[in-house]
């Protein structure tokens, strides 16, 4: 029986996530769950799942979680705070953790899940794109394995071998020459720059393919989900940027595709249901039914694929800039992304303006090489501080 802990319980990834283990009783049981502050929503699903632990994030709202689970009669203890998701990750109440916290605000629980040799469930992508190198050294100290439920991510790591999917040997050695992400292109594919001038923020979260939080669509529609892709990419697989590739492919059905020396490409299809990666992550290596429906090729008939629009697009290009740039550059574009993605989420920021402001934020502050998880917390503070007096400047 795997014992796991859902961060992000209550968000698109946490429900896929529980999902699956409900149709698995004998073998997951959701032990820990997490959320920020939806405390009614936990408390529903603490009622469905009967886990050890429930934590809500925001310690204001800890009594009102404990005042329902009460109520409900559950013999479920409560905690709060972001010290106590570290705490849970790292406790005997969990052998697997599903990081599905979205932000930067996901990054110590990962951490700590990653030392003490959980299995890790990636989706958090924010905090392997700010602090990829401590990740690695996590878990190489703690033996834990990270399992990336990204469904990009997760695809490479169905179509690479073995030892080069868990990082035992470079790329190159087993014959990978490309990594090649797929893109939906998000809700604006095909538009151009004058086009997005107006763009509303229901426009932007209303993606084609994908249901999924309102901050990694509004990341989707300007392409920097695929930028902190590349850089998730970059650090898992150990791929220089150039190994790389990113094409746009309208369907979502091609996850991703890994090409080889011998002109081999591999590629994991499927129906867009984030349910087929996190089952996988779950019960690997095995498979188990994720009640995502058969994949009907001749219903489709077709799969296009087109290169991404840069100059539109600029997001993915300065996520690849920062990426070469390397050290705390990717935490400065994740923060600066953070604040001017909520800024616009707000109705605070036009939507063309999110990437002139992490522009800004990576031409004024200086990439360091990374050293601790203080400094990164630092330059995370200083990034967010410099997008907000950007953002005062440039538009608001
Ligand atoms: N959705 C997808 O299909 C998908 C695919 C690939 C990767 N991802 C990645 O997975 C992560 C989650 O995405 P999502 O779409 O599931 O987001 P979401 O629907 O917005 O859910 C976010 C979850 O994180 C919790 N949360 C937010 N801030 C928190 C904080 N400060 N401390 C603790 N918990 C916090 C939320 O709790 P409340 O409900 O209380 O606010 C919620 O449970 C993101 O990093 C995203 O990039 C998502």
């Amino acid at each position: 029986m795997r014992n796991v802990a859902v961060f992000g319980a209550t968000g698109s990834i946490g429900g896929s996530t529980l999902d699956v283990i409900a149709r698995h009783p004998q073998r997951f049981r959701a032990s820990v769950l997490a959320a920020h502050r939806a405390s009614g929503a936990l408390a529903a699903l603490c009622e469905r799942f009967a886990p050890d632990l429930a934590i809500i994030a925001d310690p204001a709202l800890e009594a009102d979680l404990r005042a329902r689970l009460i109520r409900a009669g559950l013999a479920t203890r409560v905690a709060s705070g972001p010290a106590a998701l570290a705490e849970a990750a790292a406790s005997p109440l969990c052998d697997t953790v599903v990081a599905a916290i979205v932000g930067a605000a996901g990054l110590e629980s990962t951490l700590a899940a990653a030392r003490a040799g959980k299995r890790l469930l990636l989706a958090n992508k924010e905090a392997i794109v700010m602090a990829g190198p401590l990740l690695l050294a996590a878990l190489r100290d703690g033996g834990g394995e990270l399992l990336p439920v990204d469904s990009e991510h997760n695809a490479l790591f169905q179509a690479l071998p073995p030892a080069a999917a868990t990082r035992r040997a470079a790329l190159a050695a087993s014959g990978v020459r490309k990594l090649i992400l797929t893109a939906s292109g998000g809700p604006f594919r095909g538009r151009s720059r004058a086009d997005l001038a107006r763009i509303t923020p229901e426009q932007a979260v209303a993606h084609p393919n994908w249901r999924m939080g309102r901050k990694i669509s509004v990341d989707s529609a300007t392409l920097m989900n695929k930028g902190l892709e590349v850089i998730e990419a970059h650090f898992l697989f150990d791929a220089a940027p150039e190994a790389i590739d990113v094409v746009v492919h309208p369907q979502s059905i091609v996850h991703s595709l890994v090409e080889y020396a011998d002109g081999s490409v591999l590629a994991q299809l499927g129906n867009p249901d984030m349910r087929t990666a996190l089952a996988y992550g779950l019960a690997w290596p095995e498979r188990v039914e994720a009640g995502v429906p058969a994949l009907d090729l001749v219903a489709l008939a077709r799969l296009d694929f087109q290169p991404p629009d840069l100059d539109t697009f600029r997001c993915l290009a300065l996520a690849y800039a920062a990426l070469r740039q390397g050290g705390t550059a990717p935490a400065i574009l994740n923060a600066a992304n953070e604040i001017a993605v909520a800024a616009f989420l707000d109705g605070q920021l036009p939507f063309l303006a999110i990437a002139e402001v992490i522009e800004a934020c990576l031409e004024q502050i200086p990439a360091e090489p990374v050293t601790d998880l203080a400094q990164l917390i630092q330059t995370d503070l200083t990034a967010r501080a410099a997008a907000q007096r950007m953002m005062r400047r440039l538009h608001c």
